[in-house]
């Protein structure tokens, strides 16, 4: 049976701040879904909103304080960001769904005639990190690979500490001491939702996190090789 993968993959890392860094990356993620799709991989990218749900929240929150509505914004940001890969990957004739699924549930029956569907969010109160590992454990996958903008989890905030020091291959436990727990204000970041955590938690799904900036770390993770990042484990 062919293996279906399921991939966070962060908003932010779709706008690199060099305009040229963007063409290389869009590029080097093109050509690595052409190259799985070529070897039967089959693959469910969930991708989050970065640099459009930030903004458009700020903006809806001086009006706004209700956090569904604010979520909402944020949710249509992880689709425009969905729909900029889908079109990318439809262009080179792969077999994208062409539709973006609004629920876990229709990109599972997507899955079955398509070898890559792309998403965003689902419903208010989490991220697409929650998104991607409850569609783990719909399409059967053991695990789910969270890519971002930063190398590692750390033990503490790298960007608050600088003593703060990378993990390699911690428990879910680990993680949720370092996350928390609970729901996060629209729009504010973690290294991994809390409440993705408690989800891989929940239904046992193991978690990769790695530096989505480098496109064959990527590819390493989904060919099961071993890649520089943090493992994650739930079993
Ligand atoms: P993201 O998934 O983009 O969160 O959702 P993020 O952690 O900021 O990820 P990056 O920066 O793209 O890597 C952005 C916001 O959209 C809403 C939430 O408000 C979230 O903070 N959202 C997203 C939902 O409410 N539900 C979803 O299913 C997805």
């Amino acid at each position: 049976m062919t293996k279906t993968h399921v991939v966070a993959l962060g908003g932010s890392l779709l706008r690199p701040e060099e305009a040229e860094k963007r063409r290389q990356w869009l590029g080097q993620l093109r050509q690595l879904i052409v190259h799985l799709e070529g070897n039967e991989h089959r693959l469910c990218i969930v991708v989050g909103g970065g640099l459009p749900a930030r903004e458009g929240i700020e903006l809806a929150k001086n009006i706004i304080s209700n956090s569904n509505k604010l979520d909402q914004v944020g949710i249509a940001a992880t689709r425009l960001n969905a729909t900029i890969l889908q079109q990318i990957f439809l262009d080179v004739g792969c077999n994208v769904a062409h539709s973006i699924p609004k629920s876990i549930d229709e990109c599972v029956k997507l899955m079955d005639n398509h070898s890559i569907v792309v998403m965003g969010g689902t419903v208010p109160g989490h991220t697409t990190d929650a998104v991607a590992i409850a569609l783990a454990k719909d399409c059967g996958a053991r695990n789910c690979i969270i890519a971002t903008n930063v190398p590692y989890v750390y033990d503490k905030d790298p960007r608050k500490y600088d003593d703060a020091k990378p993990m390699f291959d911690i428990s879910i436990e680990e993680l949720e001491k370092i996350t928390g727990v609970g729901k996060i204000t629209p729009g504010q970041s973690a290294v991994v939702d809390p409440i993705a955590v408690g989800l891989a938690k929940q239904f046992s799904i193991d978690i990769a996190v790695l530096d989505g900036r480098n496109i064959s770390l990527l590819e390493s993770a989904l060919e099961g090789e071993e890649f520089d990042g943090t493992i994650i484990r739930s079993v």
